[in-house]
C-alpha cells in the first residue's frame, strides 16, 4: 500500500512516521518541507519528497500513485490569519489528492462544538468539512482528539511544568471545563487501523478519548500519578491575558501558544459520537492515569521521539542553515581555541552537548536571566530544554536557540529564537585542532545597532566562557572515559 504522511516533522506526524515504517504492509512516502529536518536513517523503500501545501504543484508528485494520505499540517504557529490559510491548504490537499486518485484521506483534528470553538479548534473543524466536502470522490477518516498526553505534547509539558514547580495553583474558572484527553500511543493506534477501516459512508468522523473530566481533575489527577499532591484554586478574577503570561513564564510554551491553550480552556472538548468504539473496537484507550504515568517515563529515560516545538508553525520551514544567509550578518564575533591532545570526536560531542541540563558553563545564569526577559517579551526563553541531552538533529529547539545546521564532526549552527531587534546565530566549527565559534548578527534597524554594542560587554563574557567551556568539557568527558573517547 502505497501511503503518504504529512507533517512528519511534527508532533503526531513524527511519531506515526516512526509506526509506519515498522508495517510490512505499508510502502512509506513522506512529504516534508525541509528534508534535512527528517530524524533518523530511513529505509531505502521510503520516499522523500520536499513540497508545501501551499504549492499544489508540488505535491501532484508526492501523491502520484498513492492510495492513502495522511494530512497532519496545520498553520496555527504563524500568527494572525491562520484560519484562512489552514483553509487553502486543505482545499491544495484535498483538490490534489482527488487528481492523483487517492482513494482515502486521514485527518486528525481536535475535538469542540463548532458554535462555542475557540479560533484554533474552529479552524481544525473548517479543515475537517474542507477535506470532507467531495465525498464522490475522496474518502475522509476525520478523528478528533482533544488533550494528547504523551512526552513533548504541548497541553502534557505544560501540565508537568505546573505540577513540578507549583504546589499550590491559582487557575481561571474555566478549569472547570469539561475535557477528554486520551494517551499518545491510542492516537497512533487510530491513526494506523484508519487506513484499513471499512467504511458505509465515505466520511467517517471518529471522536476519540479516554474519560472526561474537568480541566481541574485532570491536573489533579495527573499530579497524582506522577507521585505529587498538589492544590488548584479557580479563582474569578483571572483573565485571559493574566493566566497566558503566567503559563508562559512557568512553563516552556511562549506567550503565544499559552494564550492558544488558555483560549481553549473555554471550550468543551469532550467525544461527541460513539463511532470510536464502533470503528475501531479493537483499540481500548488506555487510563489517564496509565498515559501520565507512560509520558513521564519516557521523559525519564531521555526518549522523547517529538516535540510541540518540533515544527515551524509558520507559513515557510524556519530552518535555515544556508551559509549565504550569515554572509549578510552586519556583525560577528569570532573566537578561537586548540584542542592539540582531544579526539575531534569528543570536541564534537560536547559541542553538540551545550545548553539543556548540561547549561552554557560558569555564565549560565547570565543565559537564564536572558530566558526569562525573552519570556517577559513573549519569547520561547531557555525552559524547553533540549529533546535529548546528547544528541541533536536539525530543526531541533535547544533553549532559546534552533539548530539550522548540523554538520556532524564540523559544524554546529544554531540561529536565535529569543526576541532580538535582527537575525542572530550562534556557529561552532571544527577546523583542523581548532575549535571556531562565530557569533553572528544581521540588525534590524539602529536599534538592532545599539542592541550589539550595549550588549557586548555581556557578550564578551558569555561567548569567551562558552569555548573555553565546550573544549574543558570535551577535556573532562575524555580523562573520565580514561582517556579514551567519552562514548567508549
Ligand atoms: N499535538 C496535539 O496535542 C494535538 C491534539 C489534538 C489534535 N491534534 C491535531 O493533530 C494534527 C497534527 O498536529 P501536531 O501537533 O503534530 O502539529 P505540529 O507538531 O505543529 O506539526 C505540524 C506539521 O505540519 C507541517 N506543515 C505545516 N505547514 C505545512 C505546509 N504548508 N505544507 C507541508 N507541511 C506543513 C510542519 O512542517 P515543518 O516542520 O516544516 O514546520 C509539521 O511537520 C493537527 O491537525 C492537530 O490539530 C494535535
Amino acid at each position: 500500500m502505497n501511503i503518504l504522511l504529512t507533517g512528519a516533522t511534527g508532533y503526531v506526524g513524527g511519531r506515526l512516521k516512526e509506526r509506519l515504517l515498522g508495517r510490512s504492509d505499508v510502502r512509506l512516502r513522506l512529504l516534508v518541507r525541509n528534508a534535512r529536518k527528517l530524524r533518523g536513517a530511513l529505509p531505502s523503500s521510503a520516499g522523500v519528497f520536499e513540497g508545501d501545501t501551499f504549492s499544489p504543484a508540488s505535491l501532484a508528485p508526492a501523491l502520484e500513485g498513492v492510495e492513502i494520505a495522511y494530512y497532519l499540517v496545520h498553520s496555527m504557529g504563524g500568527g494572525g490569519h491562520f484560519e484562512k490559510r489552514d483553509l487553502e491548504s486543505a482545499v491544495n490537499f484535498r483538490d490534489a489528492c482527488i487528481d492523483a486518485g487517492v482513494r482515502r484521506v486521514i485527518y486528525l483534528g481536535g475535538l469542540g462544538r463548532k458554535e462555542d470553538a475557540s479560533p484554533h479548534l474552529r479552524s481544525r473543524i473548517e479543515t475537517g468539512e474542507t477535506l470532507a466536502a467531495r465525498p464522490d470522490r475522496l474518502e475522509l477518516v476525520w478523528l478528533r482528539a482533544g488533550v494528547i498526553i504523551g512526552a513533548g505534547s504541548s497541553s502534557f509539558e505544560v501540565m508537568r511544568h505546573l505540577i513540578e514547580k507549583l504546589p499550590v495553583m491559582i487557575a481561571p474558572r474555566w478549569v472547570r471545563t469539561l475535557t477528554q484527553p486520551i494517551g499518545v500511543e491510542d492516537v497512533l493506534d487510530y491513526l494506523v487501523l484508519a487506513k484499513d477501516v471499512s467504511l458505509a459512508d465515505a466520511t467517517v468522523v471518529a471522536d476519540i478519548g479516554s474519560e472526561a473530566m474537568s480541566f481541574r481533575e485532570m491536573i489533579l489527577r495527573a499530579a497524582r500519578a506522577m507521585g505529587l499532591r498538589r492544590i488548584l484554586v479557580p479563582v474569578p478574577l483571572l483573565t485571559p491575558r493574566l493566566s497566558s503570561y503566567w503559563l508562559a513564564l512557568i512553563t516552556p510554551v511562549p506567550y503565544a501558544v499559552a494564550s492558544a491553550l488558555i483560549e481553549g480552556l473555554k471550550s468543551e472538548t469532550v467525544v461527541q459520537n460513539d463511532n470510536a468504539a464502533k470503528f475501531f473496537p479493537q483499540v481500548r484507550p488506555a487510563p489517564f492515569e496509565e498515559t501520565v504515568r507512560r509520558a513521564m517515563e519516557s521523559i525519564a529515560r531521555g526518549q522523547i521521539i517529538s516535540r510541540w516545538c518540533d515544527s515551524s508553525g509558520g507559513e515557510s520551514c524556519d530552518v535555515d542553515g544556508r551559509e549565504e544567509s550569515l554572509e549578510g550578518a552586519v556583525y560577528r564575533d569570532v573566537r578561537r581555541r586548540s584542542f592539540r591532545g582531544l579526539p575531534a570526536d569528543a570536541v564534537f560531542r560536547a559541542v553538540k552537548s551545550v545548553g539543556g541540563k548540561q547549561g552554557w558553563f560558569r555564565f549560565d545564569w547570565l543565559w537564564r536571566i536572558r530566558g526569562i526577559l525573552d519570556k517577559l517579551a513573549g519569547g520561547y526563553g531557555t525552559n524547553r530544554g533540549r529533546r535529548d541531552e546528547r544528541e541533536l538533529a536539525v530543526g531541533d529547539k535547544l533553549d532559546f536557540w534552533k539548530v539550522a545546521d548540523l554538520r556532524e564532526g564540523r559544524r554546529l549552527l544554531l540561529e536565535a529564537q529569543m526576541r532580538l531587534p535582527g537575525r542572530a546565530w550562534l556557529e561552532l566549527r571544527l577546523e583542523g585542532e581548532t575549535l571556531v565559534q562565530t557569533a553572528f548578527f544581521l540588525p534590524r534597524g539602529w536599534l538592532g545597532r545599539l542592541y550589539w554594542y550595549a550588549i557586548w560587554p555581556l557578550h564578551s563574557l558569555v561567548f569567551s566562557d562558552l569555548i573555553r567551556g565546550v573544549v574543558r568539557l570535551a577535556q573532562s568527558r575524555f580523562e573520565d572515559a580514561g582517556g579514551l573517547s567519552a562514548e567508549s
